[in-house]
């Protein structure tokens, strides 16, 4: 099969002392919200997420605001709609299953919570995903509704290219590039696939030192215990 492995690329956050790029996660988002969310899902993310990671909290509660939420029963037993809150989870674009594979050519968008933990390759593969939509190769039949793109598992996928430069428009005015739009995305899906990964990079760096310390110590205090003998 003529599946492509993904080049590696050299993400800000992969390091073992690199934080994200909390600019990149903004981005990131918008572009998440503007193209991808009219398919996909990410159920496990709720506007409080954001707060002090991309967005202040008045601007997630001004977000979370814009949606309808539907809410109930109430006391009469009825269901009604209100503006959405912080605590609210990112709006779903199909009431179910069926109904998004019935938009989508019998084929199912994966909500993207996890996807970035949930693929071969990570970051990497998403990034060369969303950028690798080409012509396909002579004598490379395309199935009805299914797009050529070498980095999906078989080569046909039921996903349309979705980035094209100039898709959204980033409020802090860098250039909505495909290239960056997918490498902003991707830190963004990064991000909610693994939200604590700063902190526990920032623990493990606490813990060495604290270790080293007491190390250096214990070094010292034997010698001298021991330095009247031998
Ligand atoms: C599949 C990401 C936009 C429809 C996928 C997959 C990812 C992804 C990671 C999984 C591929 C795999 O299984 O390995 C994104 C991102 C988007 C975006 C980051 C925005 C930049 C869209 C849009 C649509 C869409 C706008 C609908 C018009 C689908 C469908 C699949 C899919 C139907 C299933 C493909 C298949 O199984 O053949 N997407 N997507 N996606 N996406 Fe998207």
């Amino acid at each position: 099969d003529e599946t492509l492995e993904p080049p590696k690329y050299p993400w800000n956050h992969s390091g073992p002392l690199s934080s994200f790029d909390a600019a990149a996660i903004r981005r990131g988002h918008q572009v998440y919200k503007n193209v991808c969310a009219s398919c996909h899902s990410m159920e496990s993310i709720a506007y409080r997420n954001l707060v002090g990671v991309a967005y202040t909290e008045e601007e997630a509660k001004a977000m979370a605001e814009e949606e309808e939420v539907e809410d109930g029963p109430n006391e009469e037993g009825e269901m009604f709609t209100r503006p959405g809150r912080l605590s609210d989870h990112f709006p779903a674009p199909y009431p179910n299953d069926e109904a998004a594979r019935y938009a989508n050519n019998g084929a199912l968008p994966p909500d993207l919570s996890y996807i970035v933990k949930a693929r071969h390759h990570g970051e990497d593969y998403i990034f060369a995903l969303l950028t690798g939509y080409r012509d396909p190769p002579e004598g490379v039949n395309i199935r009805e509704g299914l797009n050529y793109n070498p980095y999906f598992v078989g080569g046909q996928i039921a996903m349309a290219r979705a980035l094209y430069d100039g898709a959204v428009e980033f409020d802090d005015g860098t250039p909505a590039t495909t290239s960056q739009m997918a490498k902003d995305v991707v830190t963004f899906l990064a991000w909610a696939s693994d939200p604590k990964q700063d902190e526990r990079k920032k623990m493990g760096v606490q813990a060495i030192f604290t270790l080293s310390v007491l190390y250096i110590f214990a070094l010292y205090t034997k010698r001298l215990r021991w330095s009247l003998y031998k």
